[in-house]
């Protein structure tokens, strides 16, 4: 069975392109691989956090991972801070990269725009990344379009270890992206994608927003003034987004959905589409509130963290051994 490894930062405001590019693939991968799902909170100290809510927040995503669908009995989830594989092994694959390539990723160029001086985390981030894939032998990673990047680095470094000391000592990875969802759009401004730190609020629908947030974002969703329900991300890329979302929730083709909204302007789909979304989200919400409150929760962590253990200690004697490192 092929390894999968994927993580989300523990920030708040788990929103629907999280869902749709990354979540949505974490359960149905489960079905025929071996996944490894982890909650990475040592990348969100990469900007500063109060340690209390971090702590909440950890929960809240283990807890949405098990909402969504993903079944503990089939996949491992834990807490990256859990193992100490991820820190050690991101210390030596610092020592496998260069500057220049991390000074290239695109995120750390628009994190860092315009600030004389950042965060050292915020530029080592993707190894560490790396370091989450590589630890676990990992054979796809399912993630949205925004983390290609930091994919491909994963495997240059991969790639540049094994030729240095062996080609045994990696497993090269490989990104899976999803056809429709891979990157959701911001619902007030269609060019930028929907994140969970954007200040207004209504620019993402979080999964535990209640349904009359849900609709209000859908209503102010920004579209365009001709009217017509067309897919054309480079013309209309509001009405692409939302017909992109409409479609996966629904599991309506996008052609389908353009003929059945033909003439009828953008109030009608707007209205349909916040009863589906409605309908996907209140199962999920209803879920994440039974599974937080749960005693569980913190059984099913502990639980994973110990097989995740067991692997990453496997990958670390390797590691060791490859670079000569200890006894
Ligand atoms: P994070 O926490 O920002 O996002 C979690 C997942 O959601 C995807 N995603 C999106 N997909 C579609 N549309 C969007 N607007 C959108 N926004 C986010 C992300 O691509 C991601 O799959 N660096 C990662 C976390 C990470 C990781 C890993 C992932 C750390 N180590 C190892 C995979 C493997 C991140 O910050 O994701």
């Amino acid at each position: 069975m092929k390894r999968v490894f994927s993580g989300v930062q523990p920030t708040g405001n788990i929103h629907l392109g999280n869902y749709l590019g990354a979540l949505r693939q974490f359960v149905e991968l489960q079905e025929d691989h071996e996944c490894i799902y982890c909650i990475v909170d040592e990348h969100a100290i990469t900007v500063p956090q109060d340690p209390k809510e971090l702590k909440q927040h950890i929960l809240d995503v283990a807890a949405l991972y098990l909402a969504v669908g993903v079944d503990p009995r089939k996949s491992i989830v834990f807490v990256q801070s859990q193992v100490s594989g991820h820190a050690e092994l991101g210390w030596i694959l610092n020592c496998a990269s260069n500057t220049g390539e991390l000074y290239r990723m695109t995120q750390f160029k628009s994190k860092s725009q315009g600030k004389e001086s950042v965060g050292t985390g915020l530029l080592t981030y993707p190894v560490l990344m790396a370091a989450d894939i590589l630890l676990y032998d990992t054979d796809i990673v399912p993630v949205g379009n925004d983390q290609k990047q930091h994919i491909e680095l994963t495997r240059d470094l991969a790639i540049r270890v094994n030729h240095f000391y062996g080609k045994d000592t990696f497993v090269v990875p490989e990104g899976r992206f999803m056809k429709e969802g891979a990157r959701i759009m911001a619902l007030d401004d269609p060019t930028s994608k929907m994140s969970k730190s954007a200040t207004n609020v209504h620019s993402r629908i979080s999964l535990l927003d209640d349904n009359n947030k849900i609709k209000k974002s859908i209503m102010k969703a920004t579209t365009d003034s001709d009217g017509v329900v067309r897919f054309d991300v480079e013309n209309k890329p509001g009405i692409s987004n939302l017909l992109t979302i409409y479609s996966v929730l629904s599991g309506t083709p996008i052609a389908d959905l353009e003929k059945q909204y033909e003439g009828q302007g953008y109030g009608n789909f707007k209205k349909d589409l916040v009863e589906v979304t409605v309908e996907a989200l209140t199962p999920i919400r209803d879920r994440f509130n039974e599974i937080r409150q749960s005693p569980e929760l913190i059984e099913v962590l502990k639980d994973g963290a110990e097989r995740a253990d067991a692997i990453a200690q496997v990958t670390m004697k390797r590691v060791r051994n490859a670079f000569g490192l200890g006894l």
